[in-house]
């Protein structure tokens, strides 16, 4: 059977960028005879428009079947009055909990062409290519108690950070597995100075590191620390593997030595399938940009990008991957620019589709 693809495009730009994506999903079944069944559903604001909920139960049982899910944007100012519980990220918490992703994959890769983009010095930058893996699914964002409080008349809010020893294993083991097919290189990061989900951190990921991947470099850093080296010489990393709060924040930063938030692309994985596929969710780390939907104006990118993640981790087409990326950094070399990647000099942008017709010739 070929393998099996569902698509959320959501709402906002996820249609319009997803749409440049199955066009490069077609070109792969007419042109290269690498055919996947594809089918297509509701997420966000889209799903609560027609079903009431931003992800009906259908649509998640789906995504359990499949071998990838490939998802837009979600959200929009429509939905902002909507309560809680039926907001359109719910559909996207919903789907990262009950599929189990535990591990969330950041690239930070620079496009030559767009080095000058960055906010560092192009040397630092330029062919910087390193992958942060950041917990998904634990950590300080889910540990209990939570709450607002009060004592002696005062308030006083509560988080816990929180994590297992087989949590930390298992996302310490998604790390070390890029790691081979990379640079083979790990480095950690917690506060072990001032936590004791630090000192654990560290201490798990040395065992899984001597027991099972000794082979793979493995280094500890403090995240603080990391968050300095990273702005100073990000190419001294290949793959970063840190928790929920720290991955949040040094994968948004990471992400901005490379330029525009079209550009970026994301996986989210979980535990192996019974046919050794992980579960996965791919999409662009972006929004659904609503100051610019409806317009053609969306970069397509980072969502085309994501579909190469997918290539590359869900089906075993590593080297597929590869020419589709050089064909965008062909295109982005050739001087094809979408609107957010106009220098203040100017010129002119082409549109969503354009962008995609380009990659694909
Ligand atoms: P956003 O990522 O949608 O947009 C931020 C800025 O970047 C906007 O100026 C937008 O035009 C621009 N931008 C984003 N993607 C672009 C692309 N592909 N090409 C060109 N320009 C692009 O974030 P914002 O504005 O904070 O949120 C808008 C809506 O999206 C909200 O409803 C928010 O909740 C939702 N959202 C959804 C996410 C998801 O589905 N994973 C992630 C972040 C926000
Ligand atoms: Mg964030």
């Amino acid at each position: 059977a070929n393998p099996s693809i569902l698509i959320l495009p959501g709402d906002g730009i996820g249609p319009e960028v997803m749409a440049e994506v199955k066009k490069i999903i077609s070109w792969y079944g007419d042109k290269r005879e690498l055919a996947f069944d594809v089918s297509e559903d509701l997420v966000g604001g889209a799903a609560y428009d027609v079903h009431g909920v931003p992800l009906a139960d259908e649509t998640m049982a789906k995504a359990q079947e499949v071998d990838a899910v490939l998802l837009g944007a979600v959200g929009g100012p429509k939905y902002d009055v909507l309560d809680f519980s039926v907001k359109p990220e719910r559909g996207l918490l919903r789907l990262r909990k009950e599929m189990d992703l535990f591990a969330n994959l950041r690239p930070a890769q620079c496009f030559d062409a767009l080095a000058d983009f960055s906010s560092l010095k192009k040397d630092v930058v330029a062919g910087l290519d390193i992958m942060i893996v950041r917990e998904l699914t634990s950590g300080v964002y889910f540990g209990t108690p939570r709450g607002i409080f009060e004592e002696n008349g005062e308030r006083y809010g509560v988080n816990t950070q929180r994590y297992t020893e087989s949590e930390i294993e298992r996302v310490a083991r998604s790390a070390f597995e890029l790691a081979k097919r990379r640079g083979n290189k790990v480095c950690s990061m917690e506060k072990a100075n001032v936590m004791e989900s630090g000192i654990l951190w560290r201490e798990v990921v040395q065992r899984v590191h001597d027991e099972e991947y000794p082979e793979v470099e493995l280094s500890h850093m403090y995240a603080d620390n990391g968050a300095m080296q990273l702005v100073r010489w990000p190419k001294q990393f290949d793959v970063i593997v840190t928790d929920n709060l720290f991955g949040d924040i040094l994968s948004d930063c990471a992400a901005m030595l490379t330029g525009s938030l079209g550009m970026l692309p994301s996986a989210s994985l979980g535990a192996p399938m019974e046919n050794g596929r992980p579960k996965a969710m791919y999409e662009p780390v972006h929004g659904s940009a609503p100051d610019i939907a409806g317009q053609g104006k969306a970069n397509p990118i980072a969502c085309i990008l994501s579909f190469a993640m997918a290539l590359r981790y869900s089906f075993d087409q590593g080297d597929e991957a590869t020419r589709l990326e050089q064909a965008i950094e062909k295109v982005l070399a050739d001087g094809v620019r979408t609107a957010d990647l106009m220098g203040p000099e100017g010129g002119t942008p082409v549109s969503t589709a354009e962008m995609g017709d380009k990659i694909i010739a």
